[in-house]
């Protein structure tokens, strides 16, 4: 695969591989977390990385602030390269990085001010100018009243709150969310996604963030890799993956948000219902459907939507339509011949 860089790029993986080996002399275990990745990442992006359990997701991100060193490839983060560096080569990069965690990973021996005021003291803030960041920090994350609790105190959406706070104390150019939201339920997960998405467009901070929910990506990313087995076998921009996903692995993560298309059983009960001939029909442009199936009419056929629906993303519509076209047998198949020409049809065998 050749991937043009440009200015744009912020994080540039070229055939980056991860190897893990393992195990006993007798029974060696070598796993390929990240395998040839090829990808570029660019400045001010909302970037999701999703894949079943065990994909590579959370080793692929621990690559580019360099947790991890790279078994073989290249890798760029902001024009400098991580693989070769010594861990003090790291720190001006790791600089430019903020990670937050599933699991919040903040010091509950520490007060929210204390946890957000940790690496400040770490990169050598003065006093003053700590604690004025971490007054502006906890008002953009609205945990200004919560500056003395304690972790413990927090609810898992405050929580998140304060990673959040605390990844961006030192201006990162880069977030790094790994799971960010699994812990929480869909409420505030909402919630979470929000600030995030605050510190996208208000902070102009580009932000890499690992899931396995789909709906998150749907509510949050510009653009998605989908992993498996170390891969990435899949990126484009959310409307295009959610519209006409390529791999099978994407396939599954996209049904499993929004089932449009009908199983065997659920056609079977359709077709009781609905007597005409059935087609599936995906909806990619609504409006170019429609005035041909309003022109249809004029025909005499006549439609009845059997089963599906259609989602909005970005202010695109899209997913499958079953309809059930009725009326005269060559006005309904030159129907079907003039859907073809705009869109996917398929037939459902009688
Ligand atoms: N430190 C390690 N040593 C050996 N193997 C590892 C290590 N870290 C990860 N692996 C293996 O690498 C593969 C990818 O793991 P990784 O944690 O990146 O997956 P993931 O997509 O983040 O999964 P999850 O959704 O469960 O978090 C897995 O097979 C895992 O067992
Ligand atoms: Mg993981």
């Amino acid at each position: 695969m050749i991937v043009e860089s440009s200015e744009r790029t912020l994080v540039r993986f070229r055939d980056v591989s991860k190897v893990y080996t393992g195990g006993s002399k007798r029974a060696p275990r070598v796993v390929n977390a990240v395998d040839t990745v090829t990808l570029d990442i660019t400045k001010g992006e909302i970037f999701a990385v999703i894949g079943y359990s065990g994909a590579g997701k959370s080793t692929l991100v621990r690559l580019i602030n360099g947790l991890e060193p790279i078994s073989s490839g290249s890798l760029e983060v902001a024009g400098s390269r991580v693989d070769g560096k010594s861990e003090t080569q790291l720190a001006p990069i790791r600089r430019k990085i903020g990670m937050i965690f599933q699991q919040f990973n903040l010091f509950n021996s520490r007060t929210v001010a204390g946890n957000i005021e940790y690496p400040l003291k770490r990169a050598g803030w003065k006093p003053e100018e700590r604690n004025q960041r971490v007054t502006e920090l906890l008002a953009f994350v609205g945990l200004t009243d919560r500056a003395k609790n304690y972790p413990e105190q927090l609810s898992g959406g405050q929580k998140q709150r304060v990673g959040i706070a605390r990844a961006l104390a030192s201006n990162p150019e880069l977030l790094l969310a790994d799971e960010s939201t699994s812990a929480l339920d869909p409420e505030t997960t909402q919630e979470v996604l929000g600030l995030l998405r605050r510190v996208n467009r208000e902070l102009g901070i580009t932000i890499v963030l690992i899931t396995h929910e789909m709906d998150v990506v749907r509510s949050i990313a510009d653009r998605v890799a989908v992993m498996d087995s170390g891969r990435v076998v899949e990126v484009g921009t959310t409307s295009d993956v959610f519209a006409y996903p390529q791999a099978e692995t994407t396939r599954k993560f996209v049904s499993s948000v929004m089932r449009t298309v009908p199983r065997e059983d659920e056609i079977a009960k359709v077709r009781q219902e609905h007597p005409g001939r059935l087609i599936l029909v995906d909806v990619t442009d609504q409006n170019r459907i429609g005035s041909v199936l309003s022109e249809c009419a004029r025909d005499g056929v006549t439609f009845e939507i059997a089963f599906g629906g259609i989602s909005m993303l970005q202010s695109r519509s899209f997913g499958t339509l079953t309809l059930s076209l009725n009326g005269p047998d060559t006005a309904v198949e030159n129907t079907i011949v003039r859907l073809r020409e705009i869109t996917k049809v398929e037939e459902v065998a009688r």
